[in-house]
């Protein structure tokens, strides 16, 4: 891939001594602006601070800031004004809030509207320098970025990720975008879309690709493993436990953590997993000391999260921070023109030492079907078949019958439509009909029958007035 390496080029300019980054620091309490002073000096920082909004805002039209630190409540100007202003001038400078314990919902709209990141107080300072650290690279790294995509000419391309569809263009632009930085994304679709793929490429595309890549299927894992799998555990700290183990976020620390299945986790669990995020460290089973870990965590599922926010089976705070970004995988269904893309990708793969191709009527046929499994489903097919070929072409008879059969090719169905016009409504109610009365009235089977849910299928029967 030709990303990364261009990454790491980049980053050998790390080595070449940069002036000191100037940062502005905005706080009414002049306290913890002198300790904030005090240490980000010590720290190699140039620092300039403000008591309010309006003479930090003075101050930032002066000199040309790196950074930018602002606390959220102040007397006057709020620290989200400070942030809209600054972010109307120059949308690229990070700007960290600073909260207290208990506001944290400002800071994630803070966040929303477009804040790097932030921190609750009381904070340490390791804490604060690490953060600012990590801005400073993300805004550099962006910059090399705009540099960078100028330099490879054309679209940003994941090369492993197959489709060129509209949909799967506008989600892999924005990946593009968000790969270098290290933003939490929470990326939804249908089982077989191609979550993990998608998580793995912003991986190899992200500053941290020559850090590790750890993924944990939450679902797979038993109840009274997982908090072990994630945290690790010392030595005696259940029956089992015979030596210490690393849990997946201190694996997965320096790189990136992807939390799979998002959606089934245990509401306890997700409580110690956002402590882990927040406080960047966790706690072995077992153990005392906290351990530091700085990981950035990818997180999917295909289930509908927001809906479990609602009813409370997922905790809306874990929610907004593994939600920064949202990366939705299109189901196949409805990309239908990056099927033959998709096809060729797997031939290839399956047939590395011979040239297979796919008979018109097969590749009809593929493109024709539902794809209920999405993706994978694809891929299994095309394996089938590359192991049932005869010759150098697949053919109808190589796939299998849930593709071929009659429901499948609507072209036979509506071949001849009439010169006069026809009424898509009556043609549906009929459908319906005709869909119940082939399941004998059963709404589950006919729902399945013409690839709809039950209740929707409920809801335009009686839209038609049908009993
Ligand atoms: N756009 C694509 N290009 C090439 N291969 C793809 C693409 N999308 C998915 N695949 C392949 O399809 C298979 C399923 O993808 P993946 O495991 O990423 O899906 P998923 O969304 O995580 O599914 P699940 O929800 O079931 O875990 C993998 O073998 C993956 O390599
Ligand atoms: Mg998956």
């Amino acid at each position: 891939m030709l990303f990364p390496l261009l990454l790491r080029r980049l980053r050998g300019r790390d080595n070449v001594r940069m002036k000191k980054p100037l940062i502005l620091l905005i706080d009414d309490d002049d306290s913890l602006r002198r300790v904030i002073e005090f240490s980000l000096t010590e720290a190699r920082y140039q620092i300039r601070t403000a008591a309010s909004g309006e003479d930090g805002l003075r101050l930032f039209e002066e000199e040309p800031f790196d950074a930018v630190i602002t606390d959220i409540t102040m007397p006057g100007m709020s620290g989200m004004e400070v942030l809209a202003r600054i972010r109307r001038v120059n949308a690229g400078i990070p700007v960290l809030i600073i909260t207290a314990y208990g506001t944290i919902e400002s800071a994630v709209d803070a966040m929303k509207q477009g804040a790097f990141d932030y921190i609750t107080k009381p904070f340490n300072r390791d804490e604060l320098r690490l953060t600012l650290d990590r801005a400073l690279t993300m805004s550099r790294l962006a910059r090399e970025n705009v540099e960078l995509r100028a330099e490879i000419q054309g679209k940003y391309r994941f090369d492993s990720i197959v489709g060129s569809s509209e949909t799967m263009n506008e989600v892999l632009d924005m990946t593009g975008r968000v790969a270098a930085s290290d933003a939490s994304v929470l990326i939804t679709g249908e089982s077989g879309t191609g979550k993990e793929l998608l998580a793995k490429g912003i991986h190899y595309n992200s500053q941290r690709s020559d850090g590790p890549f750890v993924a944990v299927n939450c679902a797979a894992l038993p109840e009274n493993l997982i908090e072990s799998e994630l945290f690790g555990h010392v030595k005696g700290a259940f029956t089992g436990a015979t030596r210490d183990k690393e849990g997946k976020f201190e694996l997965a620390s320096g790189g990136t953590l992807f939390l799979d299945e998002i959606g089934d986790l245990r509401v306890e669990l997700q409580a110690k997993i956002l402590r882990a995020l927040q406080e960047r460290s966790v706690d072995r089973v077992g153990g005392s000391q906290p351990i530091t870990v700085d990981v950035r965590v990818l997180a999917a599922t295909n289930k509908d999260i927001d809906q479990a926010v609602k009813v409370g089976s997922f905790r809306e705070d874990l929610y907004y921070r593994l939600s920064v970004i949202v990366l939705h995988m299109p189901p196949l269904r409805d990309r239908r023109e990056d099927i033959p893309l998709l096809v060729d990708h797997f031939l290839k793969k399956f047939n590395p030492s011979s040239d297979v191709t796919v008979e018109p009527e097969a590749l009809a046929a593929l493109r024709a079907y539902g794809w209920p499994g999405n993706v994978r489903e694809l891929e299994n097919v095309i394996e089938r078949a590359s192991v049932l070929r005869r010759g150098a072409g697949i053919s109808l008879a190589e796939l299998p019958e849930k593709l071929t059969g009659e429901q499948t090719s609507i072209e036979k169905i509506i071949l001849n439509l009439p010169e006069t016009g026809i009424s898509l409504e009556e043609l549906e109610k009929n459908l319906i009909i005709k869909a119940l009365e082939k399941h004998k009235g059963n709404q589950t089977r006919a729902a399945e029958y013409l690839g709809i849910t039950r209740p929707t299928l409920i809801y335009r029967m009686e839209k038609y007035g049908m009993k």
